[in-house]
């Protein structure tokens, strides 16, 4: 049977691809990372595909005239690699029209908040800055709205008294790691393949 294939949107470090690109190469999950796409030359991420072997695309937003025009760029690539889910893992942009329309409910993301709580920019700051007891990690599909899509799973940490965002932040990608790997392997058992 043809194998579920994914592309990874990201910006940064790429802890995330590096969880689920291991679960992938550890048989964990059945699905292949067919293309990383990324909108910074200099993201970590880079680095971090190259090492898995992952096909990588990557522009820059600066030389287009707007989204409709770099996300079809994007979709044809994903048309290329016959790729079946969209997965975003700190890809700091909204999806736009083009991407939505193509790859309709195909489309999750991480989020390190309990959407609808602090949704875009720096969740964990804000949850810190707000002063709330517990926070947490939401895994959502995409939408047209920032960080506003239906909810796949979510789970939940308590924030400790005093607990700087360096500690907060490690914790919660400790519960990223573990968590985008099973939602994905849900997605796959469904067998979604195009
Ligand atoms: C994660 O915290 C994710 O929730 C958010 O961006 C961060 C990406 O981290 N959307 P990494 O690049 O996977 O390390």
């Amino acid at each position: 049977m043809k194998k579920v294939k994914l592309a990874v949107f990201a910006s940064g470090t790429g802890s995330n691809f590096v969880t689920i690109a291991k679960e992938v190469a550890a048989g964990n999950l059945d699905c292949e990372i067919s293309l990383l796409v990324c909108d910074k030359q200099d993201a970590k991420v880079l680095e971090k595909a190259k090492t898995f072997g992952v096909s990588t695309f990557v522009f820059n937003p600066k030389d287009y005239t707007g989204k409709a025009e770099f996300e079809q760029e994007i979709l044809v690539k994903l048309q290329e690699f016959e790729i079946d889910w969209l997965i975003l893992a700190g890809y700091m942009r909204l999806i736009g029209q083009t991407l939505l329309a193509a790859y309709p409910s195909r489309i999750v993301n991480i989020h390190p908040s309990l959407l609808p709580a602090f949704p875009g920019k720096d969740a964990i700051g804000q949850a810190l800055a707000y002063g709330v007891k517990i926070t947490g990690v939401t895994v959502h599909f995409v939408d047209e709205g920032m960080d506003t899509g239906q909810i796949i799973d979510q789970e939940q940490i308590r924030i400790n008294d005093g607990e700087d965002r360096e500690s907060l932040q490690r914790r919660i990608q400790e519960i990223e790691h573990r968590l985008f790997p099973e939602v994905i392997r849900n997605l796959c058992v469904k067998q979604y393949v195009r």
